[in-house]
């Protein structure tokens, strides 16, 4: 990318539940540190203190009533202020952004997950960002059963967690096609071998970025 040098860019982490996120979120995070950029990591939804309000009613187990088309204006009301407040402000500063998932996952997850017509979602990323995308989007891919196993070591499950395995293969689906779709913007790293071997086809992204 030429004018990565001088620009900041915006770099997204998305995967179905399980396939180490914040692992690798952290691993970049250093990479890029070294690399001498200088970086904000945030995450969606959340990255402000009113998205972080929206985050905490999003994924509450008890919300069991929040209608599909909620769930999709929540997810884009917590973007827009996170927009506003943080990703734009540090862009324009030649900064770059880290963001622990973005507008994929509403494809993904609200689309693909919920059956929310992709073109409606389409309207709404247009309206709340204008031109603003991801200069990369890294999905890190696996199995279904295998994210869901790992992630089930963890904490008491939040809202989106409670789904089912054919949610997360709708989800991962969505990923994919996306993926497939716009080969530029996203690479899929497979998830599922050694930790270093993930890395070190991450570090290879990122090598061709700064
Ligand atoms: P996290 O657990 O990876 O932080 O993500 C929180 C949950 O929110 C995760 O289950 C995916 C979901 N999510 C959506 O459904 N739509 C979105 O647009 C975003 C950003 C997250």
């Amino acid at each position: 990318m030429n004018d990565s040098v001088t620009k900041g860019q915006f770099i997204t982490i998305e995967g179905t539940e399980g396939v180490g996120k914040s692992t690798n979120m952290a691993f970049i995070e250093k990479w890029l540190i070294n690399a001498g950029k200088e970086l904000i990591i945030t995450r969606e939804p959340g990255g402000t203190e009113l998205g972080e309000k929206l985050r905490a009613v999003l994924l509450d187990a008890k919300e069991q009533s929040m209608s599909d088309d909620t769930e999709l204006l929540l997810m884009f009301a917590a973007r827009a202020q996170h927009i506003h407040e943080v990703i734009q402000p540090a862009l324009d500063a030649g900064k770059w952004v880290l963001c622990d998932r973005f507008t994929d996952a509403t494809y993904a997850y609200q689309g693909g997950g919920r059956g929310i017509e992709l073109s409606r979602i389409a309207q709404l990323e247009q309206w709340v960002q204008g031109d603003l995308r991801p200069n990369m989007t890294l999905i890190l891919d696996l199995p279904v059963d295998v994210g869901l196993m790992r992630a089930g070591k963890r904490s008491t499950p939040d809202r989106f967690e409670l789904e089912k395995h054919d949610f997360f293969n709708k989800v991962r689906d969505t990923y994919l096609a996306r993926a497939a779709e716009y080969p530029n913007r996203y690479r899929v790293i497979d998830a599922s071998p050694s930790i270093s071997e993930v890395q070190q086809s991450i570090q290879r992204v990122l090598e061709k970025m700064v």
